[in-house]
Parts: structure tokens; C-alpha cells; sequence
């Protein structure tokens, strides 16, 4: 399959392009393509003649978003139509990488892939922007919703845990912030089986379970053989963003196709199999 990727330096692109390395990939990011540059990406694509396009680029700093709301709409939803034209000049399918943050957090269950967005900071509403393009200039369509990315290699929650244990000694994390880490591997082989299915459609993708900020510290400790770091339980950590307190995206049109993530705390500890402790 000829597949473009944008966004393909990020974490979650360079762990895309390893995995799809045996179709014939076009992978795509600054400083040779901005997504922003409509006629740019219209070339780019026309050149390539690509079957498929995955749009993984984005402004993904969410704090920094909130102080840069132009910029964030034209790279996060401008962008993203800019892609999604060129695709739908091409005729290509596209796979736009989206969150679960276009939802507030207050359902007090489980979000399905039906349920209404309610996006509430700025990288939030972006984000839902790039889907409202997508769904609205193309048939071909995958919305893949994720939480809590991390990637070997990549400056991810993980690392930032890591680097404050060994910094300071002991840490503060938030308990009254709950989602779904999202391995990137796993969630580049669940791309890669839905690629081919041509199922188009909203899919929320993230590692099985869900936990606080705290208790996802508390098991990277653990696996570095850091268990012994004390952490302080917080809550209401200030933050630029507002971002949802309770997010847990069920997965409910993936796993009809069998397509479906482990548990977090299995994709974790391969992470640190990877990486080592
Ligand atoms: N990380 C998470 O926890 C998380 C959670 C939910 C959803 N997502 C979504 O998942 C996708 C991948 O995330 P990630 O963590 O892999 O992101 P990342 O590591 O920040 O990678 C994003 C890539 O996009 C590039 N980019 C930024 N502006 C661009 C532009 N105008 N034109 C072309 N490329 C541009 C970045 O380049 P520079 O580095 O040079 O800016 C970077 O290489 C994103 O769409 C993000 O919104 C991420």
C-alpha cells in the first residue's frame, strides 16, 4: 500500500513508519512539509499518488496551545483540512490521530464513539476542528480518538516521571486525573489492521484500564525498580489547560473488528523492556 504519513519524526510517527515499513511510505513533517501550506501538501500528495494518508502532525503541547490559539487552529484544524482535501483530491483514505480530549470528562462513564464532543481548552477544540474537516470532505475516513501517548524514544509522561525521581527524590502526582495511557506500538499494529479493513468511521483506541496520574507514577516506579521514591498524592494541579478529570474512552467499534489494545500495564512493562529500567 502507498502510505503517507505526517508528523512522521513525532513519537507516535517515527513508531508508525517502523511498524507499515513494508508498504511503499512517503513519511512527512517540518521542515519539508508544512500542513499548514495547502498548496504544499496538495503537491506532496500529488507526486506521491498515496492510497492512504495518516495524519499524526500536530501542535501536541496542550498547556503551550492554551496561549497560542491561532497558531493551534491553523496547524491543528486548518491543517488537518488541508490534508484532508488534498487526500480527497487524490482519492486517498485518510486516518486523522485524534484525542479524547474533545470530550469534558463530566459523563461520569465511559465515552463512547457516538457521543457528543464538548472540547474544552484550546488544543481541544483544534483537534475537534480536524475531525469536523475530515468527516466533512471525505468519505474515506478513519477518526482514531487516543489518550496518553507514549513511545520508546519519545519525551512522554514515563520519562518526565524518571527524570523528576531522579531530579528531586519524590514526586506529587494528581489522583483526581484519570485516563488511558496509549502505547504506541500497540496502537500502531491496531493502525495497521485497520487500515486494509476500509470499515471508515470513529474509533476510540487506547490501552485497556484506566488510572490516575498517580497510580501510572507509582507502577513506572515500580518497574524501574524505583519503588521506593515516594509520591504524594494531589489533586486540582493548576494547569494552563483544562483537561477532562475522567476520561475513559470505551472502544466499542474497534473491538467489533477484533481490533482492540492490552491492558496498560502490560504495554508499560514492555516499554521498559525496551528501554530498560
Ligand atoms: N502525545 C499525546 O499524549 C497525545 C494524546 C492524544 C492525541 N495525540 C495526537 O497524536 C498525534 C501524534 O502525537 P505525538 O505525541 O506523536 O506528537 P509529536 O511527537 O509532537 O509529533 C508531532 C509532529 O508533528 C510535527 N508538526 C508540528 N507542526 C507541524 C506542521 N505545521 N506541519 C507539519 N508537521 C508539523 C512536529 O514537528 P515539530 O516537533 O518540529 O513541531 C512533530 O514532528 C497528534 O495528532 C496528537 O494530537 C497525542
Amino acid at each position: 500500500m502507498r502510505i503517507a504519513i505526517t508528523g512522521a519524526k513525532g513519537q507516535l510517527g517515527s513508531i508508525l513508519q517502523a511498524r507499515l515499513a513494508a508498504n511503499d511510505l512517503l513519511p512527512l513533517d517540518l521542515p519539508e512539509l508544512d500542513v499548514t501550506d495547502a498548496l504544499q501538501v496538495r503537491r506532496a500528495f500529488d507526486a506521491f499518488r498515496p492510497e492512504a494518508v495518516i495524519h499524526a502532525a500536530a501542535l501536541t503541547n496542550v498547556d503551550q496551545c492554551e496561549s497560542q490559539p491561532e497558531l493551534t487552529y491553523r496547524v491543528n484544524a486548518l491543517g488537518t483540512q488541508n490534508v484532508a482535501l488534498a487526500c480527497r483530491r487524490c482519492d486517498a483514505a485518510m486516518l486523522y490521530i485524534s484525542t479524547g480530549y474533545v470530550f469534558d470528562g463530566r459523563k461520569g462513564a465511559p465515552y463512547f464513539e457516538y457521543d457528543a464532543p464538548a472540547p474544552q481548552g484550546i488544543y481541544a477544540r483544534s483537534k475537534l476542528g480536524g475531525e469536523w474537516a475530515t468527516q466533512a470532505f471525505l468519505q474515506r475516513f478513519y477518526v482514531v480518538r487516543i489518550d496518553r501517548l507514549f513511545a520508546p524514544g519519545g519525551r512522554n509522561f514515563v520519562e518526565t516521571v524518571l527524570r523528576l525521581a531522579h531530579e528531586r527524590g519524590s514526586l506529587s502526582m494528581a489522583t483526581d486525573e484519570v485516563g488511558s495511557p496509549t502505547y504506541a506500538p500497540d496502537l500502531a499494529e491496531a493502525v495497521a489492521r485497520l487500515l486494509p479493513t476500509e470499515v471508515y468511521g470513529i474509533y476510540h483506541l487506547t490501552n485497556a484500564g484506566v488510572c490516575s496520574r498517580y497510580e501510572w507514577a507509582r507502577e513506572i516506579l515500580r518497574l524501574a525498580g524505583l519503588a521506593h521514591v515516594p509520591v504524594t498524592p494531589t489533586q486540582d494541579y493548576a494547569r494552563p489547560a483544562p483537561v477532562p478529570k475522567q476520561l475513559e474512552l470505551a472502544n466499542l467499534c474497534g473491538a467489533q473488528l477484533g481490533v482492540a489494545l492490552r491492558p496498560w500495564q502490560e504495554a508499560l512493562a514492555d516499554y521498559f523492556g525496551e528501554r530498560g529500567a
